[in-house]
């Protein structure tokens, strides 16, 4: 299949051009590098030994969209494009609510006029807000406390009445938990620009050197030991994700939405642990106050996913730490 990767340049999105590009499937990537380097795309042909296509293009741009779905024939579209800050957000409301909703609806626009109607979209466990219960099922109520979980929602709410109006569209939602960790090869990671914001790249940097310690954002939560819980996701389990959603929606049209998550909790100390364990580094922590708008506890129920594509994740906490860790310690500085 041809199938236009937007964001693809990005974490998520680089991870599962590998997976696309090892399934046989022609890759098209569409990126402005507002938050990633095109040495990631570089990285993904060198190990895939295969070839994509890149255009640097924002999505905002509906004329370079137009004459790209005009010259080639596009099947389908993943739609990672977007920003994803939950602080800058709060301070940039118009910038996310243009950037992520405004963008998707100029490339939904351009896709109908191609009479391209499939799109997988990432979506985030950031829909659900604050949870009311554990695990959190795909019907649980959708109450995002921010502006980016508010554009997610936003999105995913114009794609189902898209649908609704056009039974020609076919579409998933994925609600991403925690994707972490990196390609066992070390090529290719996260590589978020100044001081990370999650926990995974965070405890990274300060394993190789480049932060001196982990702040750790509360123990006083009803967990076990205190921190908060959280499903942590290999991303590489993210990315077949999206082939096996592209599968079920060529097999049997329609909108789905799905979590993406292993199911399983661990608080940040259970991840510190597992860190060090897998890195051999000790990792210098403090705990501080809890950071606004975090809730206790968030993971997944899984069982739609599992009994609709079969899909489970495959990779455990310590694989999620090595990979993290490899690439980390490989490219210190992220992509040069
Ligand atoms: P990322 O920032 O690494 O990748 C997003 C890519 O989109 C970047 O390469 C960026 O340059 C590009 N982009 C942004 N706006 C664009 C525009 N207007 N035109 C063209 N390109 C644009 O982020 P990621 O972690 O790979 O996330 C991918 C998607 O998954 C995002 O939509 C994000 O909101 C969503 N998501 C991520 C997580 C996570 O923890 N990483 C969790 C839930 C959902
Ligand atoms: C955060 C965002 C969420 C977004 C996701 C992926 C918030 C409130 N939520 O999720 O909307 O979809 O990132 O981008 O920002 N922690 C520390 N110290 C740190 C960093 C994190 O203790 O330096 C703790 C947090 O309190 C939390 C856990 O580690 O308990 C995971 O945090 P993080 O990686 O930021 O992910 P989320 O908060 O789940």
């Amino acid at each position: 299949m041809r199938i236009l990767v937007t964001g693809g340049a990005g974490y998520i999105g680089s991870h599962t051009c590998v997976e696309l590009l090892q399934q046989g499937h022609e890759v098209i990537v569409v990126d402005n590098l507002c938050n990633s380097k095109e040495d990631s795309l570089k990285r993904v042909q060198e190990l895939t030994g295969r070839k994509l296509t890149f255009f640097k293009i924002d999505l905002l741009d509906r004329k370079s969209l137009i004459d790209l779905f005009d010259t080639l024939s596009v099947e389908a579209v993943i739609h990672f494009a977007g920003l994803k800050s939950v602080g800058e957000s709060v301070n940039l409301p118009l910038r996310y609510y243009h950037n992520n909703v405004t963008g998707t609806m100029l490339l939904c626009e351009v896709m109908a006029e191609h009479n391209v109607t499939t799109m997988v979209f990432s979506s985030s466990a950031t829909v659900y807000g604050e949870p009311k219960t554990v695990p959190i099922d795909e019907n649980a109520p959708l109450a995002p406390t921010n502006p980016y979980g508010r554009s997610k929602l936003m999105i995913e709410t114009v794609l189902k009445d898209l649908h609704a109006a056009d039974k020609r569209w076919n579409i998933a939602l994925l609600r991403y938990f925690n994707p972490v960790g990196a390609h066992p090869s070390g090529l290719i990671g996260e590589s978020p620009q100044g001081i990370p914001n999650n926990l995974f790249p965070y405890i990274t940097q300060v394993a190789v050197g480049m932060l001196s310690k982990l702040s750790i954002f509360g123990d006083d939560y009803p967990t076990a030991d205190g921190t908060g819980i959280r499903d942590y996701v290999h991303v590489l389990d993210v990315a077949r994700g999206h082939t096996k959603a592209l599968e079920r929606l060529a097999e049997r049209p329609g909108v789905v939405t799905y979590n993406l998550g292993t199911g399983k909790g661990y608080t940040v100390l259970e991840v510190v642990s597992a860190f060090e364990k897998s890195s051999g580094r000790k990792i210098p922590y403090q705990i501080v106050s809890r950071r606004a708008g975090d809730s206790a506890e968030s993971y997944a129920d899984t069982s739609l996913i599992k009994s609709e594509l079969g899909w489970v994740a495959e990779k455990g906490i310590d694989e999620m730490c090595a990979d993290a860790w490899n690439w980390q310690s490989k490219n210190p500085r992220g992509y040069t």
